[in-house]
């Protein structure tokens, strides 16, 4: 186990079920349908990746860059998009793949920024989701495993771009952001 990370929170046996899991459920529910994946990067890299692998339909992928944490472990409530999707998504049915959703900003503004441009249906994956946390109410369509507010990382999730690589999710020790 890495030396910053206080313990273990899901191993890697258990987020190959969990991805197993909704790979099942989205094949299922987006059959005959013209799926778009947009991952929001970096974060859900890993979890995008293993997903792609693991489902069994066709579908194709596109990222988008936000911000809205400057590199601490608060959300700022003010999103930008640094990197857009790279082709239309009118008349799609997209499903945004995140990494975690804690305070809801991130997500709450993207399915609106999708809407806006005319996609027909916006859902959400998410891996992880901190409920105790919510600034903002969203509905979430997929969600991995909810967790308690912690702060996770590892499997794409960073802390200050730290410990992305971390084939498993730990806790991070609190001393390393206070
Ligand atoms: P939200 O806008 O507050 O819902 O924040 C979502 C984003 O914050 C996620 O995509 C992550 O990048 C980041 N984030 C939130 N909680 C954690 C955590 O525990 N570890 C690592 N990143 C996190
Ligand atoms: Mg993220």
């Amino acid at each position: 186990m890495h030396k910053d990370v206080e313990s273990i929170l899901v191993s890697e046996n258990e987020l190959k079920e969990i991805v197993t899991h909704l790979a099942g459920q989205i094949d299922k529910d987006y059959e005959g349908k013209d799926l778009l994946m947009i991952g929001v990067l970096k974060g859900s890299v890993l979890f995008m990746a293993d997903l792609m692998k693991t489902m069994e339909s066709d579908f194709k992928i596109d990222f988008v860059v936000v911000s809205s944490y400057a590199n601490g472990t608060e959300s700022t409530g003010r999103v930008n998009v640094l990197k857009d999707v790279s082709q239309s998504v009118e008349g799609k049915d997209l499903l945004i793949v995140e990494d975690i959703i804690d305070s809801g900003n991130t997500l709450n503004f993207l399915v609106q920024y999708f809407y806006a441009k005319k996609a027909n249906s916006v859902k959400i994956v998410t891996l992880f989701d901190k409920p105790d946390r919510r600034q903002v109410e969203i509905p979430v369509d997929y969600v991995g495993k909810v967790i308690p507010d912690a702060f996770i990382v590892g499997y794409g999730l960073d802390y200050a771009e730290d410990y992305r690589t971390l084939p498993y999710v730990g806790i991070l020790k609190p001393e390393i952001y206070s």
